[in-house]
């Protein structure tokens, strides 16, 4: 199981936007009364609850124990499990597979689409969207170029998974998908608030900062602001270089 702990507070506070943006990806997977639905890496729940909202029967899954009580919270008629999307099994195999800004906090990618391709029927489709390749690279060349302008050591590695299209689909044909879509595209994204890149950092490169003292972690989120604000604050706020991942892949029926 990934070891990362989030703050479910500053993500409900700060980073709805992250769901907001993933309402488009349900119109893809088109969800259909009745069908068998699991949502992998659903954090708070708020996009489990709007696919549930066709009359499908959806599963959350998540691997963080206080993202799922906030989605228990937040929607307590819903199923939620917690397990490690890397390393999964379910009692019966689903109609679909929905993940949104989930997949590139799971390294092993080829456990997670072995474990995607087993809970799934034959047939049975992957709507998913994640960070694909050059996701996030200004904002964490900043962050480490403040963390080595301290002297600081910089992060062990790079936590997340951004693969490119053509990788992900050889990844996913592998496992027996048949990849019918994979789009790499930029999503610049904005942050809320003045605050919206500290907070951007808090939340994804928390465990990062909290190694340094006090003093040190204004310094590097001063710096990171003072390297980014000419090309990613605009019309006042903080603009997040994404690029996003899109795939839709259907497991294939036979050999
Ligand atoms: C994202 O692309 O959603 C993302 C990637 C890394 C950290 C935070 C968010």
């Amino acid at each position: 199981m990934t070891a990362r702990r989030w703050d479910s507070a500053l993500y409900e506070a700060q980073h709805r936007f992250v769901s907001r943006l993933g309402e488009g990806l349900i119109d893809l997977l088109a969800p259909q009364a009745g069908e068998r639905i699991l949502d992998l890496g659903c954090g708070t729940g708020h996009l489990t609850q709007q696919i549930a909202d066709s009359g499908a029967r959806v599963t959350g899954l998540d691997s963080d124990a206080a993202m799922l009580r906030q989605a228990r919270a937040n929607y307590p008629r819903l199923r939620f499990i917690r397990a490690d999307g890397q390393d999964f099994q379910v009692d019966a195999p689903f109609d679909a597979i929905f993940s949104n800004a989930a997949l590139h906090w799971m390294p092993d990618a080829q456990g997670a689409a072995a474990c995607m391709a087993r809970a799934l029927r034959p047939g049975g489709r992957l709507v998913a969207e994640f960070g694909g390749a050059g996701n996030v690279h200004r904002l964490y060349e900043a962050f480490s170029a403040a963390l080595r302008d301290l002297g600081q050591p910089e992060p062990e590695r790079f936590p997340w998974y951004f693969p490119a299209a053509t990788a992900y689909s050889a990844l996913l044909e592998a496992q027996g998908f048949q990849v019918l879509a994979a789009q790499l595209f930029p999503r610049p994204t904005p942050l809320e608030g003045e605050d919206g890149l500290r907070n951007w950092y808090a939340m994804f490169l928390g465990e990062q900062l909290e190694r340094l003292d006090t003093a040190d972690r204004e310094r590097v989120l001063d710096a990171c602001e003072r390297r980014l604000r000419p090309t990613q604050w605009r019309d006042g706020h903080w603009i997040a270089d994404y690029v996003r991942l899109r795939v839709v892949a259907r497991l294939r029926e036979g050999p």
